[in-house]
């Protein structure tokens, strides 16, 4: 195997996934290759960045039924290794996880275990962080298992709460300074473990 294959997990927006198409394209994924982005509803802009930056994509919405047993369907379809969580919005049974066998990987906007949890995805996130009265937070990416935001951490980094920021300024901050760097580097780490794995 000379790259672990990646598939990405959407809801919204899709600016994590274009941190990794930027970063593939920057040379920074050496070990990764971006082979599915599956939206887990239609006509959202991750689906237009998937295409734009000639990837595979699929609809799988997720208030359907079955949609874990569709996605893990298309994972083995795609050949997949190794599953990033961006800006996905669904949580991940048990079961799913243990199907699918290879790492699932998380970015959350927040320095878990602040923040994090039931409830905690999207503005929320910087509306509790600036209520708290916090003064740092900052993104996680962590390995996902059946608790919410629970696996074991493998990158952080932090982002100054500045007077005045609202939750959409902090949002952005943090993407912006944290999210959109940890995400591809975090990718990276889990891609060449799984390549070094595959060797042995
Ligand atoms: C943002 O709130 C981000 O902090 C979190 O998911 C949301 C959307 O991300 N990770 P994206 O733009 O869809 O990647």
């Amino acid at each position: 195997m000379l790259t672990a294959r990646i598939a990405v997990l959407v809801s919204g927006g899709g600016t994590n996934l274009q941190a990794l198409l930027d970063a593939r394209d920057r040379g920074e994924l050496p070990h990764g290759s971006l082979a599915l982005v599956i939206a887990d509803k239609p006509g959202i802009r991750a689906i237009g960045r998937a295409r734009e930056g000639d990837v595979a994509s699929a609809v799988i919405p997720r208030r359907e039924l079955g949609f874990e047993e569709k996605v893990l369907a298309a994972l083995r379809n795609y050949q997949i290794d190794m599953v990033v969580l961006a800006g996905f919005l669904g949580i991940l049974s048990k079961d799913f996880i243990e199907a699918f066998r290879g790492p699932i990987i998380n970015i959350h906007p927040s320095l878990i275990p602040s923040f994090c949890g039931k409830g905690f995805y999207g503005l929320k996130v910087h509306q509790a962080a600036l209520d708290y009265g916090v003064k740092v937070t900052g993104a996680t990416v962590h390995y996902v298992n059946e608790v919410p935001d629970g696996g074991k951490i493998i990158l952080q980094r932090a982002v100054e709460i500045l007077p005045g920021d609202t939750a959409e300024v902090l949002q952005r901050r943090v993407m912006e300074q944290a999210e959109w760097k940890l995400l591809p580097a975090a990718a990276e780490i889990v891609a060449a473990e799984v390549v070094r794995a595959a060797r042995e």
